[in-house]
């Protein structure tokens, strides 16, 4: 492969925690209703990872693993493993090196990334990077977070949001004029303080204090996140599609980061789509954070031809966001055939 190469999808895996948690279950936690949560959120239940002692990188591996059986290779084929998360099993070591001994990746290196709702964008684009340069031939590329390990159960302005689970793809060189093909990417850190978990780093280690100030749980200004999420995931799209000469009738999907259905619904009326022609799962898995996009490629790789037009767009604390373009490299094919190419 050439430096010109480009990084293309060519598997998808996801895990999903068994218990659910509906909004029926909530409103008898918390001061909440079901049809508050649909009208204000467009989300119906999520999964719950309850299984004690176990955090991000179980998912993650599940995961991995099912991308492997998919693509039908080995783990030891892996270069690399990237695990975009904000809720890492611990702060040290990596969750990439705790998926790497599950998987049994013996050649792979890795690490984590943390960009919060953008990060699985993020990681996508760091490892076409390593595709793109040669640098690595088969990249794992995962979104994987256990927000009910953040959660207040006690504080209705968050918890009736977020889900847990992991999802993920495969990279490897792409055939000519499919792939990923452009990005647009930001940050911006003034607006760290609307969305963010004050605890446990190195500003604030835990203490007594930390942990009766409630500094250990996601911290959102809702209002003041909405805002700017709106604005900022259709900027990037818009910029994205005219820059690439797009039009509304070319894109076949928009795969949004599912924070709030009428963020996404915003979006895409900005960028001159229907719903038909949107991935929408919030209703059944929530904000699931570095998960929600490749969950929806997981939930939607039946319909994906290859070719397809596909922009990607994210929105999260930091405040982190970005939009990609990408030509989906492959058809689903029966079991027997072999995927890309
Ligand atoms: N049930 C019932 N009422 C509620 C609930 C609830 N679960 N939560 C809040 N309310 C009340 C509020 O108290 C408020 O009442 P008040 O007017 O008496 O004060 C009223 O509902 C309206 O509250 P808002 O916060 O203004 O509601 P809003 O319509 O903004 O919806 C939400 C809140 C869903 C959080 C929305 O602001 C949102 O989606 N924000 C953006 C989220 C996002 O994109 N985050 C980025 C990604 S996440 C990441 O990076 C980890």
């Amino acid at each position: 492969m050439g430096p010109e190469a480009r990084a293309a999808i060519t598997a998808v895996g996801h895990y999903l925690p068994e218990t659910r948690l509906t909004n029926q279950d909530l409103s008898e936690m918390v001061d909440t209703n079901d049809a508050w949560i649909r009208a204000r959120t467009g989300i119906e239940e999520r999964r719950i990872l309850t299984d004690e002692g176990k955090g991000t990188s179980y998912m993650a591996a599940r995961a991995g693993q099912e991308i492997l059986e998919k693509r039908g290779i080995s783990a030891d084929e892996i270069d690399a493993i990237i695990i975009a998360t904000v809720t890492p099993d611990m702060a040290f070591p990596a969750t990439s090196c705790l998926v790497q001994a599950e998987l049994g990746a013996s050649n792979a290196w890795g690490f984590d990334l943390s960009a919060a709702c953008s990060g699985f964008l993020f990681a996508l684009n760091t490892g076409a990077g390593l595709i793109e340069s040669g640098r690595a031939a088969k990249v794992l590329v995962i979104g994987s977070d256990k927000m009910s390990s953040i959660t207040d159960y006690t504080d209705r302005k968050t918890c009736v949001l977020f889900g847990d689970a992991a999802a993920g793809v495969l990279l490897e060189a792409a055939p000519d004029g499919y792939g990923l093909i452009d990005s647009v990417l930001r940050v911006d850190g003034d607006g760290w303080e609307s969305l963010c978990m004050l605890g446990g780093g190195s500003r604030h280690p835990a203490t007594h204090d930390t942990v009766d100030n409630k500094m250990h749980y996601i911290y959102q200004d809702g209002r003041a996140v909405f805002k700017v999420a709106v604005k900022g995931m259709a900027d990037v799209a818009a910029e994205i599609m005219e820059r690439n000469q797009l039009t509304g009738d070319d894109v076949r999907y928009l795969v949004p980061h599912q924070a709030n259905q009428r963020i996404i619904d915003a979006v895409a009326r900005r960028m001159g789509l229907g719903i038909d022609r949107v991935m929408l799962n919030i209703s059944r898995y929530g904000n699931t954070t570095a998960a929600t996009i490749p969950l929806c490629l997981h939930d939607w790789e039946d319909q994906l031809k290859k070719g397809d037009k596909i922009v990607i767009a994210a929105f999260g604390g930091g405040f982190t966001w970005g939009a990609s373009y990408l030509r989906w490299s492959y058809s689903h094919l029966p079991k027997e055939q072999s995927h890309g190419g």
